[in-house]
């Protein structure tokens, strides 16, 4: 026999009142992905037939978000009806009328829930030819969620939601997980059966199950060990929860990958993050988006790295990058900002109070010390002085500085975009330069400098600084 259709409905249409957010809830992060993209991750793993998902409330985010990794969803507008149970509703409706498969239902909003799991309740499922299954925990503290009701048997009768139940069932401990294993059969039948006399005046999926015992069909529960798995987000508070949770579990992965995490407190690394081995990362860095880390390299304290390449060896310290491609053995920091666009080649060095955007630094190539270095190409092993400025914006339009090898500025340059310094050259301290600098010379933008003799004690007599020069004319005398 071969195996049954599957869909899988994820719900996301509803508002998230408790995020109290301008931002739809299932929009929200976790280590980095929206809530929804770590329940898609999971729904799609189960390779169904067909993956639905309900929206509604601000829409346009949500399904921009969708597409954007499952470009084959099927995307099922929610209407005036409220409540999860409208939502399955319509995405059996958008479902082909000849699918007669099964349809597992999960929640955007419970996005530990993964593979395996969803993989093991349809398995049962199955197994057991149920018209419906649901995941079920039980927790010390159930508060908020739906509960299992059994008979005394110990079948399942019914879920009651938090708000609707008495003091005795709000003492049940086995919670509803929101994720369920339906035969379509089931819920095209029972589904317009559904009202919404209740508490929060919405048609609940979970009546369905109710009226299935009711009619004398089977439905199980399968509780899950690893309760944290089915907890959902409803608020910041069980965000931030959440995100520890997560946190620690890749700290804990890279840990046992071979890489050294001083502090896992103070150590936040996104969920597409890749580190190898004998990478150290130490206390408050942050790794964000797709970061990659190679071997060897040491990152922090206090760091934050977005979308950002460090090559082997390299140590970043006390930076702020985002976007950028750090060569191996190259040192960046302490207090460096590093603005998308900026690689710097091996060996390099970016240092102390140092703004880097669109700055292309060959190996070996050094920017010490408190510059701003922006839409700029540097050859290899060339020194940028101290306190050097690229003046890339006219006003109007932003324009390209260009430095060759070997390059030798002074301190405190500015170099006036749009402008060339050839191989080799060097500049003088305090040079501001506007014309190109060819190959091996010398610029000097510089005033000569003047000492006028005696200015202090004529101009100035009396004072500290007259009385000290007077001594200094004594003791030369
Ligand atoms: C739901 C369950 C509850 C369970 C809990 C588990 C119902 C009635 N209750 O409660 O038994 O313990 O999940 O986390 O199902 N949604 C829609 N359309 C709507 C309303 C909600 O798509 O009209 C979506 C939401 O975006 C969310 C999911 O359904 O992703 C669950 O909705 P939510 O309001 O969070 O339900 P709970 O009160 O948590
Ligand atoms: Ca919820």
């Amino acid at each position: 026999m071969p195996a049954r259709t599957l869909a899988v409905v994820v719900l996301a249409a509803g508002q998230g009142t408790r995020m109290k957010s301008a931002t739809p809830k299932v929009l929200h992060r976790l280590a980095g992905l929206p809530l929804i993209q770590h329940v898609l991750e999971s729904s799609a793993a189960l390779e169904p037939e067909h993956l639905v998902a309900v929206v509604r409330h601000e829409r346009d985010l949500v399904v921009t978000s969708i597409v954007e990794t499952t470009p084959t969803a099927l995307i099922v507008d929610q209407d005036d009806v409220p409540g999860t149970g409208r939502a399955v509703e319509q995405a059996v409706e958008a479902l082909p009328a000849d699918f007669d498969g099964d349809v597992v239902v999960v929640s955007a909003d419970v996005p530990f829930l993964d593979h395996g799991t969803l993989r093991g309740l349809l398995e049962q499922h199955r197994e057991e030819a149920a018209a419906a299954t649901l995941l079920s925990a039980v927790l010390p503290d159930a508060t908020g969620y739906g509960r299992v009701v059994r008979l005394a048997s110990g079948d399942v009768e019914r879920i009651v939601e938090h708000k609707d139940a008495t003091d005795a069932e709000r003492a049940l401990r086995e919670i509803n997980s929101g994720t369920y294993a339906f035969t379509v059969a089931a819920l095209r039948a029972q589904l317009p059966r559904v009202g919404s006399a209740n508490a929060q005046n919405e048609k609940y999926v979970t009546d369905v199950v109710g009226l299935l015992t009711g009619a004398g069909e089977k439905v199980a529960a399968r509780a899950v060990d690893e309760t944290w798995r089915l907890e959902g987000i409803n608020d910041r508070v069980q965000l931030a929860v959440a995100a520890r949770r997560l946190n620690d579990r890749i700290v804990e992965h890279w840990q046992r990958e071979g890489v050294s995490i001083v502090d896992p407190q103070t150590t936040w690394i996104d969920r597409d993050v890749a580190l190898s081995p004998d990478v150290e990362l130490l206390p408050g860095t942050q790794l964000k988006g797709a970061t990659y880390v190679a071997a060897g390299a040491v990152v922090g304290p206090d760091t934050t790295l977005v979308d950002t390449e460090v090559g082997e060896g390299a140590v970043v310290k006390r930076t702020d990058a985002t976007l950028a491609v750090i060569g191996a053995r190259a040192s960046v920091g302490p207090f460096s900002y590093l603005r998308p666009g900026t690689t710097l080649g091996e060996g390099g060095k970016i240092g102390t109070f140092v703004e880097t955007k669109n700055a292309e630094i060959g190996a070996g190539s050094k920017v010490p010390h408190l510059s701003y270095i922006g839409d700029t190409e540097v050859g290899t092993d060339s020194n940028i002085g101290a306190g050097t400025i690229t003046a890339n914006y006219d006003g109007v339009s932003k324009h390209r500085t260009e430095v060759g090898s070997n390059v030798r500025t002074g301190s405190h340059n500015v170099f006036v975009a749009p402008v060339r310094i050839g191989d080799g050259a060097y500049s003088g301290a305090g040079t501001v330069v506007r014309k190109d600098v060819p190959a091996g010379a010398l610029a000097l933008s510089i005033a000569p400098q003047r000492n006028a003799s005696g200015w202090v004690e004529a101009n100035r007599p009396g004072t500290a600084a007259a009385e000290a020069a007077a001594r200094a004319e004594r003791t030369t005398d």
